[in-house]
């Protein structure tokens, strides 16, 4: 097997991790959600030191995410645990910070609520969670580039597709979560940050 690549993850993740790292300054715990080829994870755990990197994903992401740590180990990037939202498997590990990219697109409804809510328990109070990817607001997609990525979505998977910030933000708020930013990124992307009340 060779190692995973997303060219997405390689073209966005200094922008992110720019804008991560005031929201995070003060922060020790992260835990990643939905990993994935485990670039991200890779990369702002080498960017920022101060804090402690939870890789996580379903088991079969784990040994692509593995082949990335390897070759870019470092002392604070701890290695995936099997999260599967679905599961209700939880770490008892309680984390001030969560991530995750791309993933609610891509998860059904109800696993898109079931991470809120995983991650409504997992957090301690005044923690963060930071969730990047392309949104719809008021039932509109303003980018040609997000309508057709869209529209491939529901295509390969009638579950999938970009959500509807409020209805988010409704699930967000069911998990305790309060909203604090909800920034633009390139590529028409948003990084939306709520706080654990
Ligand atoms: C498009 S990939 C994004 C990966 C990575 N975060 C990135 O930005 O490149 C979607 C991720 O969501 C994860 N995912 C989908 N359903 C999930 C579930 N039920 N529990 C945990 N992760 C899930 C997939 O395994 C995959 O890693």
């Amino acid at each position: 097997m060779s190692k995973p690549f997303s060219q997405a993850c390689a073209n966005n993740q200094d922008i992110i991790c720019d804008q991560l790292q005031p929201i995070l300054e003060h922060k020790k715990y992260v835990l990643e959600v939905g990993s994935g080829t485990g670039q991200h994870g890779v990369w702002f755990a080498r960017k920022m030191p101060h804090l402690s990197w939870q890789l996580s994903d379903r088991i079969q992401n784990h040994a692509g995410i593995n082949m990335w740590v390897d070759e870019f180990p470092s002392p604070n990037l701890l290695p995936p645990i099997a999260l599967d939202v679905l599961q209700d498997l939880w770490p008892a590990t309680v984390y001030d910070a969560v991530y995750s990219a791309n993933t609610a697109h891509i998860m059904p409804w109800e696993a898109l609520e079931a991470m809120f809510s995983g991650i409504g328990r997992s957090l301690l109070s005044g923690g963060v969670f930071c969730l990047y990817g392309p949104m719809k607001y008021m039932g509109v997609l303003e980018a040609q580039s997000n309508v057709a990525f869209d529209t491939m979505l529901r295509q390969q998977n009638p579950f999938q597709g970009i959500r509807e910030f409020g209805d988010i933000n409704h699930v967000a708020a069911r998990a305790g979560l309060v909203l604090m930013q909800d920034n633009a990124m390139p590529a028409n992307n948003r990084l939306i940050v709520w706080q654990k009340k």
